[in-house]
Order: C-alpha cells, then structure tokens, then sequence
C-alpha cells in the first residue's frame, strides 16, 4: 500500500518555495470554457486535482497539454457541454463550469457532485443565482441539466453567505452575459480576485474583487489571454506550520504572507516569531507552542483548508485550544486519527477542544482528505517514533511533491509505493 513514513523530532530548517494556487487554477481553466482559441497559465503546481481539471476540459473537446508548471489549452469554437459523473465525483471544483458552459453554450449537463469527505456542500446558491440570470434546471438520473434561452441576463445576486465556488461560477456566467451584474456578499478570497484578473485579461469587464460587492458588465464576446497563477497560500501556510510544528525555522517564497494574515498572526499568538517580506516570510517555532483559539471563517478569516495543520500544531500546546468550525460539517473527522497519536481532543458540534499533550506518539494513520493528509504528516514532524500516513494520494490532490520539499527542510520522511 502507498503510504508516507514520517519519523518525528527533527527540527525543520531552510528555505521551500510554493507554486500557483489550487483554488485559483482549476477556476481559471474552467474560465477558459468562455471564449476559443489557446491559452497558457503560468506557476501552475503539479498537483492530481488539474490533471482531473484537464481531464475535465477534454471532455469538452478542448486539448490541453501540462508541462512543468505551465498548461497550454486550445479551446474549440463548438464545445461538449457535459461534464460525467466520474470526473465531478473526484472532483467537485468541476461544477464551476456550469457557469461558463450556460453562458457560451446556452445549455450544460453536468452531473451533480453530491456531498464529499467534508460533508453535505450543497449547490443551491450557484442554481439560485442561474436561474435569476434566465437558467431553468431539471435533475435527470444525477445530472442537472441547465438550460438558457438566448444570452443570460446581468442581474443583482445576493449570496446569503460569501460561498467561493457560487461567486467563482456567477462571475464566469457574468462575464459573457446580457448587462451588469452585482454580486453582493461575495467571497473576498485572494483566489477569486485572481480569477478576475485573468477575466478581465479575457476582455471581461468586473471591479470590486476582493470587496463583498462585485460588479461585472457583461459583453458579448472575450478572448484567450496567457496568465500566471496566484501563488498558493495554503501550501505556504502548510510549510510556515510544519516549521512551527518542528519547532525549526522555515522560510516560504514565492508566497504572498498577506494572504496569510489571520493564520500567522495566530502562530504569533502561539509563540512563535514570522517574519514577512515582499513574497516570502519566515517562521521560527517555539519548543512548546501556547494554546490559542480561532473560528474558521471566510477570507480575511482563518482559513478552514488551514484549521488541521492548526489543530496537530496546537495539540502539543501548553493550555487548553477551543477550535470552532464553521464551514463543514464533516472537518473533524481526521481527529480520529489525531487521537490515536495520543491528541486529547473533544468534539462538541462544531468545536473541537484541544487539551495539549507533551508528546505526540507515532502510528498508522489514515488520510481522508488533502489537508488531514497534510495534517497528520505535520503531526508526524512532532511525534516520537514512526507515524505511517495511509492513503496519501489525498496529498497529492493539493500538494505537489510534499514529501520531497519537507525532506528538502530535513525531515526524516520517505514514501513508498504500493
Ligand atoms: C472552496 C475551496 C475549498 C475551501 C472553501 C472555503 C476550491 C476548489 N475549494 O470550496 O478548498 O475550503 O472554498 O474557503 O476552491 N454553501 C451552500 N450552498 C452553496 C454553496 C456553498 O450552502 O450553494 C455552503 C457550503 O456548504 C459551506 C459554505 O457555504 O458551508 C462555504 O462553501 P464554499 O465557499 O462554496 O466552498 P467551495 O467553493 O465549495
């Protein structure tokens, strides 16, 4: 079986750079669904979840081609508007084409993605904000079927709350549709302002990114642009941890530490020392962390992708950590696994409370997802002894060559292939 062997103790030290971010990429080729002809992105990271991104667009009838760090795309003028089940099943993110599908093609049948390892994650606030926009749905066998006479029409959509994939799918929609359209409680997510970069490289015409009201002039037609990712704060983050974690000190470039306000302000809260600079910051840990407690909330808040790395951070802190979830309902599943590596940590609802413990205890562990994965390998950094990681190609979904880079810092990791 594939799994990641991790011996803990060893203080991390030295210098990781991080690539384009996830989050940003996958929305930004489904961005290029909206108008023909080739693209390139730029700092795009090497990760499962755009090979199935890729995967995805082909289906389509686009061709897409993945070098080191940089994807070429050629759009077709006639495109497949359907996405099948088993990519949108491996893949969520994949339901951010309907928005481009409905607006170029007037139609999309996309299957529909059901709940995953974080829970329920419902789909409403997208099909609400559609059909204002002139998209009618029916359901049929598991495949939602959209459809819009003629051109969608600019319209006011209010989120009733600020969801990144529902802002992400109606700016795309809106992009190309009859009129202005005003988001209002839209997501503030560096991501999202990213992917509106690249939108209006494309001729769009959107302003207000990065605010809770975002308006877009819709025009009638946009055109291929070649862009460069936005560097992935949640792999940064993910290092800045495993140097706190380690109790070492580990500098991450090509990052953007403001991104990471509220995260490393909490490391300080904790003990540690960060420094921050133009593209790259600096984390040096403490022996034993102090306990602190945070909400998962959206950007500027802290990030829920960045609440499990936290928790094996804050599970050997000196005090009591009261962790309370916000986002998903199903988050807290990998403090199972934590547990077995002697955390002491109780869940009441959406709160986790962390009483830290001196050491943490190698074992075989299981990743669920890709930052439980992340988590229980940085949980690994801390603990005497061995901790085996099961199931790492959750990992793989979100973190290109994570083994590699922590290695790189000097840990005692390895991977081996089943
Ligand atoms: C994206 C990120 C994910 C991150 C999340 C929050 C990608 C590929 N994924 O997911 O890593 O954890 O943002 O920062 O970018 N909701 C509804 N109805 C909807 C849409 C959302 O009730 O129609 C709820 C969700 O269940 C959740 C909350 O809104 O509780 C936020 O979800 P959302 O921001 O949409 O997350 P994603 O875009 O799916």
């Amino acid at each position: 079986m594939d799994e990641i062997r991790v011996k803990g103790g060893t203080p991390l030290r030295g210098t990781v750079g991080v690539l384009g971010a996830k989050n940003a990429v996958l929305k930004e080729m489904a961005a290029m669904l909206l108008a023909p002809g080739r693209y390139v992105l730029s700092n795009v990271p090497g990760i499962f979840d755009v090979e199935l991104m890729a995967d995805v667009l082909r289906h389509t009838g686009a061709y897409c081609d993945l070098t080191k760090h940089e994807l070429s795309v050629s759009v077709p003028k006639e495109l497949v508007p359907e996405a099948p089940i088993d990519l949108v099943r491996q893949m969520r993110a994949s339901i951010v084409i309907l928005g481009p599908l409905l607006a170029r093609c007037g139609e999309a049948r996309v299957a529909l993605p059901g709940g995953d390892d974080l829970g329920a994650r419902p789909i409403d606030y997208h099909l609400d904000a559609f059909e204002k926009m002139g998209a009618t749905f029916t359901l049929e066998h598991g495949v939602l079927v959209g459809k819009v006479e003629g051109r969608m029409t600019g319209t006011e959509v209010e989120l009733p709350f600020p969801s990144v994939g529902a802002t992400e799918n109606v700016l795309l929609a809106a992009s190309l549709a009859d009129g202005d359209t005003t988001i209002v409680n839209a997501a503030r997510e560096p991501e999202i302002v990213d992917i509106a970069r690249m939108l209006n490289e494309m001729g769009a015409n959107i302003s207000g990114e990065g605010s809770a009201i975002i308006h877009v002039r819709g025009v009638e037609e946009l055109h291929p642009a070649d862009h460069r990712v936005v560097s992935d704060r949640l792999e940064a983050g993910t290092y800045a941890m495993a140097g706190a974690i380690s109790g070492g000190d580990v500098t991450v470039t090509g990052c953007n530490p403001d991104d990471l306000r509220m995260e490393l302000r909490k490391l300080e809260d904790s003990g540690c020392e960060v420094e921050r600079g133009e593209g790259w910051l600096r984390v040096v840990g403490v022996e034993r962390p102090s306990a602190t407690d945070f909400s998962t909330l959206p950007f500027p808040g802290f990030h829920t992708d960045m609440q499990p790395q936290m928790v094996a951070y804050l599970a050997t802190a000196d005090g009591t950590s009261v962790i309370t979830e916000n986002l998903y309902d199903a988050r807290f599943r990998y403090i199972g696994e934590l547990s077995r590596m002697g955390a002491d940590i109780t869940i009441e609802w959406q709160h986790a409370i962390i009483r830290g413990v001196e050491r943490l205890s190698g074992a075989p562990v299981l990743a669920h997802d890709i930052r439980a994965g992340a988590a229980l390998v940085l949980a690994g950094l801390r603990a005497d002894g061995e901790t085996v990681v099961g199931d790492p190609h959750h990992i793989d979904r979100g973190y290109e060559d994570f083994v590699p880079k922590l290695a790189s810092l000097g840990a005692d990791i390895s991977r081996s292939a089943g």
